[in-house]
């Protein structure tokens, strides 16, 4: 039997503007958007998944993603077993779970692949369930758990329900209003492998002079223009405090744009880089100008 699977998205920040902390947290204002690269996470069912004596593990080839209760996939797993009440559960949803993960985003990369794995985890309880007969009080209750696991989660998680693929989030980050991009840019992306450390960033941010905000854009609308239109239009209100932790980022940063002749911008706190282009053939063709790892997704 194949095991129930879902595809966790990465995201990008195309656009990432932050205020000054309230109760612990930055109020930001984001365009939140899905790219083509992937997670891949599983629900080992029957004999196999079921031979496990905790209540969650994690199968996955990369020795880096931790195990077990560190994982958001475990931390969603468990706030869905606390929060089951209902009779008629299936069966390998009241034994212990064991999950396989193929991972593909590189964490600690501003692409939200923890976030997104999470999520898919709550989509996994409801695999096969058409999204669109999931009773408001499920869907309250999903939210909940998604925005206590994290300020990305809801967006990952409207996406696994309804398609989200581009959204304006606010709050935290757990407030997401979908719209339909006008285009559907072509996103390179620049991979340097640098692990950035999500706090440490907020906290720098804090230290640094505030910058300007911009009043609030329509990228419903701005997703109608050409890349090369609108790429000198979008912020990244992190990309200081994460450039004067990594230096060597914004030198990257910058050989980048030389080396591409267009506007580079980082997603979330780093360290992934990205640019757009109207053509997906012509975003595949500039990689070859790179010397870091690059993907169209
Ligand atoms: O919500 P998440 O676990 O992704 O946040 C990680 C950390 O990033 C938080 O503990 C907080 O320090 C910081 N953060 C923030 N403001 C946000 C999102 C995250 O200060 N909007």
């Amino acid at each position: 039997m194949i095991p129930p699977t879902v595809n966790a998205p990465a995201k990008i920040n195309v656009h990432l503007r932050v205020f000054p902390p309230e109760n612990g947290f930055h109020p930001l204002r984001s365009w939140f958007r899905t790219v083509d690269l992937f997670d891949t996470l599983s629900l080992e069912t029957g004999r196999r998944g079921a031979a496990h004596t905790r209540g969650c593990s994690i199968a996955c080839d990369d020795p880096t993603v931790p195990r077990g209760d560190d994982n958001l996939i475990c931390r969603a797993d468990a706030a869905l077993r606390g929060s089951e009440s209902e009779p008629g559960e299936l069966d390998h949803w009241k034994s212990p779970r064991r999950y396989r993960l193929v991972k593909r985003i590189p964490s600690g990369g501003g692409l939200g692949g923890g976030s997104s794995d999470a999520a898919a985890t709550l989509a996994l309880r409801e695999f096969g369930n058409p999204p669109l007969g999931l009773a408001d009080a499920s869907r309250a209750r999903y939210a909940a758990i998604a925005a206590e696991l994290g300020s990305d989660v809801p967006f990952f998680l409207s996406h696994q329900f309804d398609g989200t693929t581009d959204a304006t989030c606010t709050g935290r980050g757990e407030i997401v209003e979908p719209f339909t991009p006008g285009r559907r840019h072509a996103v390179l992306l620049i991979l340097p492998g640098l692990h950035v450390a999500t706090p440490a960033v907020f906290k720098k941010f804090d230290e640094l002079p505030a910058t300007m905000t911009d009043g609030q854009p329509d990228f419903a609308a701005w997703s109608m223009l050409p890349a090369i239109e609108l790429l000198p239009l979008l912020r990244n209100d992190l990309e200081a405090a994460t450039f004067a932790l990594h230096p060597s980022l914004g030198e990257l940063r910058a050989e980048c744009e030389q080396r591409l002749g267009r506007p580079v911008r980082m997603t979330g706190s780093g360290s992934t880089l990205f640019s757009l282009y109207d053509d997906p053939a012509e975003a595949a063709e500039v990689i070859s100008r790179l010397d870091v790892r690059s993907i169209v997704g």
